[in-house]
C-alpha cells in the first residue's frame, strides 16, 4: 500500500503535530507500507486563484507552477492520505487549506447527482481513503468538531472514504513526561497501533483512538501549568 502522510503545521518536524504523527508513521512503516511525507511548511504551494483554468483550459493542470505538482503526482499513486493539521482557531491551518483547494485539479468539471447531493467525479486517480490526524492546545474531544465534519465534506467531494481520526487534545500534556510516564506511553502506543491497523485493517478501532485522546492530567493542573508557562514567558519579557 502507498501512504502519503502531509503535515500541514507551520511549525513541521518541531510541533505536537509531528509528536503524535512520529509513533503513527512507525506503525504505518510497521505494515510494509510504502510512506511519502510532505511537510507543508518546506514547499511552495500558492493559493488557489479559483481561475478554473485547470477545469476546462488545461485539464488537470494548475496555471501556478510549484511543489503541488509533483505532490499530485504521488497522490496519483497513493492508495491511502494521511492529512495531519493542529487545530488553529476550530480548523486545520492555513497551509492545509491552500493545499486542499489545490486539490481541485482532481476534478472533472462536470457536475454529478450522487447520494449526498451534486459534486464533481474525479478526472484522475486519487487516494481511496483518507485519514485525519489533529492535536489542539484546549482539552476535549469537542475541539475537533468542526474539523472533523469539514474533513468528512472534503473526503465526499474528493470521492475518498473517510478512514477516521486520531486526535490528541491537550497536546501540550504530552510534554508532562516526567511526570506521567505511563499516560504519554499509552498514548504514544496507541498512536503507533493506529497508523499500523489503518494500514493492515482498513480501519482503527474506537477503543485504540480514545486511548490516544485520553486525559494524561486534570483540566485543571493544564490551566495551571500552561497558566505558569506563560507568565514565565511574559515576566521574561518585561524583564528583558
Ligand atoms: C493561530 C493559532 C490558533 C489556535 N487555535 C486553537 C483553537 O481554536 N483550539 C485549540 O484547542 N487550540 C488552538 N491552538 C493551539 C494549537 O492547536 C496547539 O498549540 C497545537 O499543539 C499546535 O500544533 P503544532 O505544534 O504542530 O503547531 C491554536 C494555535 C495557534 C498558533
Amino acid at each position: 500500500m502507498n501512504v502519503t502522510v502531509v503535515n500541514g503545521s507551520p511549525r513541521g518536524e518541531a510541533g505536537n503535530t509531528q509528536a503524535l504523527l512520529t509513533p503513527f508513521l512507525i506503525g504505518v512503516k510497521e505494515s510494509a507500507a510504502k510512506v511519502e511525507i510532505i511537510n507543508l511548511a518546506r514547499k511552495k504551494i500558492r493559493t488557489c486563484t479559483g481561475c478554473f483554468t485547470c477545469y476546462a483550459k488545461t485539464p488537470g493542470i494548475c496555471i501556478h507552477d510549484d511543489d503541488m505538482a509533483s505532490i499530485q503526482e504521488k497522490l496519483t499513486s497513493s492508495d491511502l492520505l494521511v492529512m495531519a493539521t493542529p487545530i488553529y482557531l476550530d480548523g486545520m491551518t492555513g497551509l492545509c487549506k491552500v493545499f486542499v483547494d489545490r486539490l481541485v485539479t482532481f476534478l472533472d468539471p462536470h457536475f454529478s447527482l450522487g447520494r449526498h447531493g451534486v459534486y464533481h467525479p474525479l478526472r484522475k486517480k486519487f487516494p481511496g481513503k483518507m485519514f485525519l490526524v489533529s492535536v489542539c492546545g484546549y482539552p476535549g474531544l469537542k475541539n475537533f468538531e468542526p474539523l472533523v465534519e469539514h474533513f468528512r465534506k472534503i473526503c465526499l467531494n474528493m470521492s475518498s472514504e473517510y478512514a477516521g481520526a486520531l486526535l490528541r487534545p491537550a497536546a501540550f500534556s504530552l510534554l508532562l513526561g516526567k511526570k506521567y510516564p505511563e499516560s504519554i506511553k499509552l498514548v504514544m502506543d496507541a498512536a503507533r497501533k493506529t497508523g499500523k491497523d489503518l494500514v493492515e485493517k482498513g480501519q482503527v478501532d474506537q477503543g485504540t483512538l480514545d486511548l490516544a485522546a485520553q486525559d494524561i492530567c486534570t483540566t485543571n493542573e493544564l490551566v495551571q501549568t500552561a497558566n505558569s508557562y506563560w507568565d514565565r514567558e511574559l515576566s521574561r519579557k518585561t524583564t528583558s
